[in-house]
């Protein structure tokens, strides 16, 4: 059983010009599966993610993530389910700056009152394995780029989410940080079996992943998956994405 389904899906944004984002998508990510999506600016993937997230809801087609569709449950469960089932990773970090290093990272159980002997094992458990024990009590202001974004990584999994999702985690690093936030991700996936499905633009952070799903013009365009050889898959997803073209004047556009 995957861990998520993709069915069908299809986004409309009405407005004064309704715009289709999304058509007809389909795709499944298996427990363990470190998953890619790549596409062109404008292709769908912040859509895609948003609907998969739960923070907008489908137009058409369905997400089942577990087993369940969270988009038919009450606003309230919603809310619970994305804390309890899902990981964020995002650019920004979305670290609270009036919060030491420590209390971001138990957020995510502090909120389901689990208790502190619990919390301070966890806490200890997945900082050390990301190299970030010795910032803890520190606030966010006060440590580097590639920590914060370990520091996100750790609140986004220290709840053990069934799916972690990942928009540009490397966006705003430089390549030293950014191939740190990828073995990190990547051992995550190797060492705990997380799921992850990850957004980027990032050639080298795709790189890291299993499979690299494309998107264009809001449909299913390719998907490629790696073997043995993370190089090799670098070049063979460079080559796609110069046949998939990246700049948003070359895109024919899917007006209704
Ligand atoms: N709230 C919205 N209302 C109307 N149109 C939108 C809205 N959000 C996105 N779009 C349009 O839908 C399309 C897909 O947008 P989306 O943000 O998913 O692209 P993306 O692949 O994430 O692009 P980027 O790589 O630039 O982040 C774009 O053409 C965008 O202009
Ligand atoms: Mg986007």
């Amino acid at each position: 059983m995957p861990i998520l389904q993709v069915n069908n899906l299809t986004k409309v944004y009405e407005g004064n010009v309704s715009y289709k984002a999304l058509e007809g998508v389909n795709f499944s990510i298996e427990k363990g599966e470190f998953v890619g999506i790549m596409g062109p600016s404008g292709s769908g993937k912040t859509t895609l993610l948003n609907m998969v997230s739960t923070i907008d809801s489908p137009t058409a087609g369905e997400v089942i993530i577990n087993n369940r569709n969270p988009h038919q449950l009450k606003k309230k469960e919603i809310a619970l389910f994305r804390r309890r089932e899902l990981g964020f990773v995002f650019q920004y970090f979305n670290l609270l700056d009036t919060l030491t290093v420590e209390e971001n990272i138990i957020l995510p159980l502090a909120l389901d009152k689990v208790k502190s002997s619990e919390m301070a094992k966890r806490v200890a458990a997945i900082t050390s394995k990301l190299g970030i024990e010795h910032i803890l009590k520190k606030r966010t202001y006060e440590i580097s780029g590639g920590q914060m974004q370990r520091a996100a990584i750790a609140r986004a999994i220290i709840h053990h989410p069934q799916l972690i999702l990942a928009d540009e985690p490397t966006g705003n690093l430089d390549s030293k940080a950014s191939k740190d936030v990828m073995e990190t991700l990547q051992h995550l996936n190797e060492q705990e079996r997380a799921t992850m499905m990850m957004v980027t633009h990032d050639a080298h952070a795709a790189s890291y992943c299993n499979r690299v799903i494309f998107i264009k013009d809001g449909q299913l365009y390719n998907e490629i998956y790696r073997g043995n050889n993370r190089q090799a898959f670098y070049q063979q997803i460079i080559d796609m994405l110069s046949v998939l073209g990246g700049d948003a004047h070359e895109l024919s556009t899917t007006r209704i």
